[in-house]
């Protein structure tokens, strides 16, 4: 089927969007253990970004997994279907001229790689949400680490699933050491100059 699906050419492209909004997109990606404090930092720095005239869009884990991935569960294949759409999904916000925020545990290494290959690796910016999983257990905001513990939830990331941290990730963040706002400025230096345009 897919050999007969030929692109249209539009007349308004990336570029044309991208200028028009005075800003380059861009993917933010977050990556870490549920609870490592992903979704806030997420949140607090798309909230920089917009008072700055970015314009964002954030993508969450618990949101996404309620609509468009709701036929998915947290099997290592399904994980991987999550990543990809999320990353798909990352693409068009991109082409449409967006700085996208993503917020998922993405537990594998190679899921995160084609996520880098799908949008292209110049434009995106992997955090790493470094919090010790002890941190995490302690503040269980949503109970499921007591629910995992009691063999409730199976594939738990972190309990009874693995969590592949990344290799060089371009800001690695423990929340019990550094605060929000010190997290948003750490990646706000980080993008700051791969979302300006030259002109
Ligand atoms: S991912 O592994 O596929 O990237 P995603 O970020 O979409 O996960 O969803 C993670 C969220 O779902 C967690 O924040 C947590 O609230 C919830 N969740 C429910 N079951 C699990 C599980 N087995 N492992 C991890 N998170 C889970």
């Amino acid at each position: 089927m897919e050999e007969n699906v030929i692109p249209h050419n539009f007349s308004i492209a990336q570029q044309q969007r991208s200028i028009l909004k005075k800003h380059k997109p861009l993917l933010v990606w977050f990556t870490g253990l549920s609870g490592s404090g992903k979704s806030t930092i997420a949140n607090a720095l798309e909230k920089t970004l917009f008072e700055r005239n970015i314009h964002t869009y954030l993508l969450d884990g618990d949101n996404v997994r309620k609509g468009l991935n709701n036929n998915l569960s947290f099997s290592p294949e399904d994980r991987t279907e999550n990543i990809r759409r999320i990353a798909e999904v990352a693409n068009l916000m991109m082409d449409a001229g967006l700085v996208v925020i993503a917020s998922f545990v993405s537990p594998y290494r190679i899921d995160r790689e084609n996520v880098k290959r799908i949008v292209g690796y110049g434009n995106f910016v992997e955090v790493f949400v470094n919090t010790p999983i002890e941190e995490c257990e302690r503040r269980d905001v949503k109970g499921l680490y007591a629910k995992a513990r009691a063999g409730e939830i199976k594939n738990f990331t972190g309990v009874n699933a693995p969590y592949e941290a990344p290799m060089a990730p371009d800001v690695e963040i423990d929340t019990t050491m550094v605060s929000v706002e010190e997290a948003v400025a750490l990646i706000v230096a980080q993008i700051e100059k791969r979302v300006k345009r030259k002109k």
